[in-house]
């Protein structure tokens, strides 16, 4: 199977909403990603399978900090490291940009995503008790840029 890698765009959109939907219990919907194309701050990687989007990932660049807004790859294509992948690039592209951090909130109890983000050498700076929407709790998690290498 080959993958390619491409920014987000208008007519890419669409095709993401469903893998968003395959993904998440609460998806983000057609229009907060057409936000996220007038967003200056915002760098979206999108991988395609045959013209298709499998996985992706954002992040908005604030000051010297990166906040990652969101990660997934489509449940038929996973485990095969696109998303530590996607990770690697993002942590490169901080690194040029002179970030010295990169933060998110993951759900307590999604083993997958946090096994991803220490694999990658996260590590937990606090919690939000009660976030989302099913009274789950919310880790913030950080990689400290610095502290690599
Ligand atoms: C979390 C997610 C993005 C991982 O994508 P992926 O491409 O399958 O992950 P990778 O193949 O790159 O795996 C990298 C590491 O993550 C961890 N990991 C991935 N899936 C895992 C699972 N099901 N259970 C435990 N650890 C897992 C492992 O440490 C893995 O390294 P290894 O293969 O050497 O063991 C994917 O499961 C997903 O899209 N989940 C739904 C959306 C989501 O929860 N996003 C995160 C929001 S915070």
């Amino acid at each position: 199977m080959s993958y390619e890698t491409v920014a987000l765009t208008k007519e890419i959109i669409p095709a993401l909403v469903l893998l968003e939907r395959a993904c998440f219990s609460v998806p983000w919907t057609e229009g907060m990603f057409c936000g996220e194309l007038e967003n200056d701050a915002a760098v979206y990687r999108i991988v395609l399978c045959e013209g298709k989007p499998v996985a992706y990932m954002g992040m908005w660049c604030v000051a010297d900090e990166g906040q990652i807004t969101n990660i997934a790859v489509d449940p038929g294509h996973r485990r095969k490291g696109l998303a530590f992948s996607l990770l690697n690039e993002f942590v490169k592209l901080a690194s040029e940009r002179k970030l010295t951090l990169l933060t998110l909130e993951v759900r307590e109890h999604n083993e997958a995503a946090i096994g991803l983000y220490e694999k990658m050498g996260f590590v937990q700076v606090g919690r939000r008790q009660k976030y989302y929407e099913n009274r789950e709790d919310a880790l913030l998690m950080t990689l400290f840029l610095d502290k690599l290498c």
